[in-house]
């Protein structure tokens, strides 16, 4: 099989990309996910705050801002404990591109688009491919769901005006209408969507009564709601579309592909078993897709979309009566499959 594919308009080896984790904080892990097979790597991402906190301490030192921004951080983690601050990032982006044949993809999250969307270029000038923009944003209780997506929309359009590199939204899935939400997205300047950013609830202490951060690595089953929503998307939208979260095995791949991502991204899987797994996901997909005789990963993408499946149903309303009713309890189970034994 054909692995080549396109992603932001990147020529790309196969479609398994290194999604932002601590793996590619340093040149050593950029270079590793390099010789596992990755097709591209995205880095870490860099806040908004970080950036913002260096340019107010600037104009503060300078006199020219009262350094409010800075005062409101005093809830954002302590800036020192940051792997890398501005200056570090775009150091990475040059020497990770410096070192590395494949295409590296910076990362910002944010929430605004003032006071940063500038820095934007300073990543294309260092050499990144293209940019990821990730956004975590909990609204507030009276918030309308217009100016929830209004920040979206004007983050991106903040970005695109300062670079010229594709552009990639990660993107939340609570939006109440995902494909209005992408094409807008696409409309103020996306090249591509990431579905999806997968948001970090805290968890609580209750012995203690904290609310404490907490970061479970993902499970293969987690990958529905983006294979649905990629599923749908597939034709409908002229941009790239990423499939992120759940990908452990090359049969994650290839569902992602099916359903009409060009790239799958993997994290979790290289966390827990090694950077070399990622090789493992490789060989697993081509494998799969040879046994099953496709040419190309041209020829395999969005065949399973809705566009394409036989029942477009299955990806409707019909399909969550249908779960409801196949549940069986396991007795029921069991007697169905001659495997219930009335003397036990
Ligand atoms: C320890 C850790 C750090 C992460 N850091 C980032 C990050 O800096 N930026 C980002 O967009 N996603 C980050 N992610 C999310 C991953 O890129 C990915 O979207 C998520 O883990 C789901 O994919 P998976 O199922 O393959 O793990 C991080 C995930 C983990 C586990």
């Amino acid at each position: 099989m054909d692995l080549k594919t396109k992603y932001l308009g990147l020529d790309l080896k196969h479609p398994i990309v290194a999604s932002p984790s601590p793996i590619p904080q340093k040149l050593d892990g950029i270079r590793r996910l390099e010789d596992a097979g990755a097709a591209a790597v995205v880095l870490f991402s860099l806040f908004e705050e970080q950036i913002r906190y260096e340019t107010e301490s600037y104009d503060y030192l300078s006199q020219a801002s009262s350094n409010t921004f800075a005062e409101s951080l005093s809830f954002f983690p302590n800036l020192e404990d940051f792997k890398a601050g501005p200056d570090e990032y775009l150091n990475i982006i040059r020497r990770a591109t410096d070192a590395s044949d494949i295409p590296v993809i910076a990362s910002l999250n944010a929430m605004t688009s003032e006071g940063w969307s500038d820095f934007a270029h300073q990543m294309e000038q260092a050499g990144a491919k293209a940019i990821e923009l990730n956004a975590y944003y909990i609204p507030s209780v009276d918030q309308s769901s217009y100016d929830v997506e209004q920040r979206y929309i004007e983050m991106v359009k903040a970005v695109r005006q300062s670079v010229k590199i594709p552009i990639a939204v990660k993107l939340p899935p609570y939006f109440s209408s995902m494909g209005d939400m992408a094409l807008k997205l696409i409309g103020a300047g996306a090249n591509g969507l990431v579905l999806f950013n997968r948001l970090y609830q805290p968890d609580m202490d209750i012995e203690n009564r904290e609310v404490v951060p907490s970061l479970e690595l993902s499970n293969p089953h987690e990958m529905r709601l983006p294979l649905l929503w990629i599923a749908n998307l597939y034709g409908h939208v002229g941009c790239s579309l990423a499939g992120t979260t759940g990908v452990h095995r090359g049969s994650d791949v290839v569902k992602y592909i099916l359903a009409g991502a060009d790239v799958a991204m993997t994290t979790s899987a290289l966390l827990k078993n090694g950077i070399g797994h990622l090789s493992t996901i490789i060989r697993e997909f081509e494998e799969w897709g040879d046994a099953h005789e496709y040419q190309s990963v041209s020829q395999m993408r969005g065949s399973m979309s809705k566009l394409k499946v036989l029942d477009p149903s299955a990806y409707d309303r019909s399909n969550y009566v249908k779960v409801l009713q196949s549940y069986l309890p396991k007795r029921d189970l069991e007697i169905r499959q001659g495997r219930w034994d009335p003397v036990v």
